[in-house]
């Protein structure tokens, strides 16, 4: 399933680089293209010779490159890739990965790079332990890069314990199941909802809540790498990003959300509603700035249309509907109740207590309940990580209905 996959092999220096010779053999035997991005201190324990015969192309390793002094282009190599596969990474690239410290060739290609990165890390225990470097694959596992943990066993110190780069072959293995489900997800049109809405009081004023829309930009960006069309409706949030080939649908109130969501949905293979829609709007939004005075004041609210509620109502046999759920109290059955009222394929409960702020945090702990009543739990983790799990069930679900 690598076949003429065109991959970028990252090498950072560690005793583990040896392994990557096999890793490049390996790639190129599974029909991969490899070129080879070298760090300085990886060419104390591996010649780029070696990476050159068996990948028979150039090995990168400085911005500049040839008798010439060409520049190596390293948008060009970043674009070119499907995969980058960073292994072994030591705790320093990790660290320079993590935070945008682009000191070698290495960091400007991951920098650039829109394809999915894996990074295969590889130290002794104790620095795989350390907090900086735990801080710092929490942080790449945010912006959606793929961890390939380390094994136990004895290290080149002499010392046993977690840090050992995988082997070749279960790198190979994880980039291959990786992607199978990319596969399975190309071509189908999703829709999603991130954010708040915004409900207008005055020209200045609004009703609105604390949604970031983390959780459903990290759902757009997951589907996105996976090859399917996205399409994002999203209320106003900051510090977002989403991936250029999503169709972003920028909106306000629920009621644009909502027009903009009927009009998507026929299209679309799933739907998956993440949107804190505001539930109630001002019944007359008054022109200009109101006056205050010295009186109380009572703004007069009425519903917002339910989208999941129409969505449900409209969807066809062919359709997979994912909506959320956040109870304080009584959660899968307050769940599977708003499962079946709106006619939901799925829904992911986030379990909210004092330790767990869902909005604005990236941290979450949810379960997913099915149709069937069944039910999986999850551990807390970062929503990037919680997309990957939600979309895994869609994908497993598309396949087997
Ligand atoms: N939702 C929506 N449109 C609304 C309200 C909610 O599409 N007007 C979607 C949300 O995107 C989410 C799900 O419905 O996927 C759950 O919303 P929630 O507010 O928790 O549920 P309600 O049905 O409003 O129930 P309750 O207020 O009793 O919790």
């Amino acid at each position: 399933m690598l076949f003429r996959k065109k991959i970028v092999l990252g090498i950072t220096g560690s005793i583990a680089a040896y392994k990557s010779a096999l890793l490049a053999r390996q790639l190129i035997k599974a029909g991969a293209e490899v070129r080879v991005i070298m760090t300085e201190s990886a060419k104390d324990f591996i010649t780029p010779l070696t990476l050159h015969t068996l990948t028979k192309n150039p090995v990168h390793n400085s911005f500049t490159v040839g008798q010439q002094g060409e520049w190596v282009n390293h948008v060009e190599l970043g674009l070119w890739a499907d995969a980058m596969v960073i292994a072994p990474a030591s705790a320093n690239t990790l660290g320079h990965c993590a935070n945008g410290i682009c000191e070698s060739l290495l960091v400007a290609v991951y920098l650039s790079a829109r394809c999915p990165v894996f990074f295969a890390p590889a130290m002794d225990v104790d620095m795989w332990h350390h907090p900086s470097t735990q801080r710092n694959i929490q942080l790449l596992k945010t912006y959606g890069n793929h961890i390939i943990s380390p094994g136990t066993g004895e290290l080149a110190s002499g010392l046993i314990g977690e840090g050992r780069m995988s082997e070749p072959d279960e790198i190979v293995d994880y980039l291959e199941a990786f992607n199978s489900r990319v596969r399975l997800m190309k071509g189908k049109k999703v829709l999603v909802s991130a954010g708040p809405t915004i409900e207008p009081i005055d020209d200045v004023r609004f009703i609105s809540n604390h949604s970031s829309g983390k959780m459903g930009y990290s759902i757009a960006n997951e589907l996105s790498s996976r090859g399917a069309e996205v399409t994002l409706v999203s209320g106003p949030v900051t510090n977002q990003k989403v991936r250029p080939e999503v169709k972003l649908i920028k909106v306000n109130t629920a009621e644009e959300m909502f027009k903009a969501c009927i009009d998507e949905f026929p299209q679309t293979d799933a739907a998956i509603l993440t949107a804190a829609v505001a539930d109630f709007k001002p019944k007359n939004k008054v022109e200009g700035k109101i006056k205050k005075n010295n009186s109380s004041m009572i703004v007069d609210l009425e519903p917002n249309a339910d989208i999941l509620l129409e969505l449900g109502k409209a969807k066809t046999e062919k359709q997979v509907l994912i909506g959320f759920a956040l109870e304080t109290s009584r959660g899968r059955e307050n769940a599977e109740d708003k499962l079946k009222r709106k006619n939901l394929d799925f829904i992911v409960l986030n379990l909210f207590d004092e330790t767990n702020q869902v909005f604005g945090s990236d941290l979450n702990r949810v379960e997913i309940g099915n149709s069937k009543g069944e039910w999986k739990s999850f551990n807390t983790k970062s929503k990037s990580e919680i997309a990957v799990d939600i979309i895994d069930e869609l994908v497993e679900y598309l396949n087997h209905e």
